[in-house]
């Protein structure tokens, strides 16, 4: 994971007294119009993740880059901004969390505890996570962290995707974008394949945001139903939100592992989409009641709505 700063050397002294571990010098290269680019790296307690940090030029890319054929810099057709957040996977978040406020300096800026259990009162199936999401608050970084909890603690998706991914590691990173309709609509002509929504979902919608307090949805839902686009909120500010299947069937390579993208537009709402573990849970419930099919863990939930 590559985090850009302001002054390579002073973020190398700032790690080095509180006590980071170094995995490189500070390694330097020119870039494709010959400005430096001047990077090291440090080790996490994120699995085998390093933390790179980016002195960069003002273009922006990494040596050996060079921009696309007729695609300004800065630039994206279907408006990918910044990065929202990062979500990594643990089997337990505590260490990370730990090093995170004590090494990089990062402070809690939010945490959500959910599990099925809470929604059906039946404790025999269903799963649940523990998240906490750790910012830098000078740049707006955000790096979520989820665990397994109980009941069912191996029947959790987080327990599922560290298994797959032959352990801890980062699960799925969030692009911000200012319009998510013609993102999605975009990226969905492109042949990008997001998770299916149940029907149920939008059915129950209207409901939710009289629930919510969100008068204001200045989305028609028909179209959020149409291209799979999630909700949530709280008094009259949410987010809408959607999630690309995961990246061993988008690349069609099993190498890519569990790891996927989500999409993330922001009106006012600065949570990360807990409602919809709900909504999801709830909507795929009365789907499957309908269907007379006995409840399981939803596919939906796993990909890890929420976080
Ligand atoms: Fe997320």
């Amino acid at each position: 994971m590559a985090l850009r700063v302001r002054d390579l050397d002073a973020a190398r002294q700032t790690l080095a007294a509180r006590g980071a571990t170094f995995c490189t010098g500070t390694l330097e290269a020119a870039d494709h119009t010959g400005a430096p680019h001047r990077w090291f790296e440090i080790a996490t307690s994120l699995g085998d993740v390093r933390f790179r940090f980016v002195e960069r030029g003002p273009e922006g890319l990494p040596p050996g880059f060079v921009p696309a054929a007729g695609t300004p810099t800065q630039q994206n057709r279907f408006g990918f901004q910044v990065i929202d957040h990062v979500t990594s996977n643990f089997l337990t978040i505590a260490p990370h969390i730990a090093w995170l406020r004590d090494v990089m300096g990062m402070e809690e800026y939010w945490r959500v505890h959910f599990h099925t259990a809470d929604v059906t009162k039946r404790k025999d199936f269903g799963s649940g996570l523990a998240s906490t999401v750790m910012w830098d608050p000078e740049s707006g970084i955000k790096l979520a962290n989820n665990e397994p909890v109980t009941p069912n603690y191996e029947a959790s998706q987080i327990y599922t995707f560290v298994e797959s991914n032959h352990g801890a590691g980062v699960q799925h990173i969030a692009f911000h974008v200012p319009q998510i309709i013609p993102a999605v609509d975009g990226l969905r002509r492109g042949g990008i394949e997001f998770l299916q929504t149940p029907a149920t979902y939008y059915d129950m919608l209207p409901e939710r945001l009289v629930q919510q307090k969100v008068g204001t949805l200045k989305e028609e839902i028909d179209t959020l139903r149409r291209l799979g686009i999630l909700v949530d909120g709280a008094d009259d500010r949410y987010l809408l939100q959607i999630f690309m299947v995961e990246g061993g069937v988008l690349y069609d390579d099993l190498h890519a592992g569990p790891f996927f993208y989500e999409v993330i537009q922001r009106c006012g709402s600065r949570s990360f989409g807990e409602g919809n573990f709900r909504a999801l849970f709830e909507a795929i419930e009365r789907d499957q009641l309908a269907r007379g099919v006995v409840a399981s863990p939803p596919t939906q939930l796993d990909a890890g709505a929420g976080s």
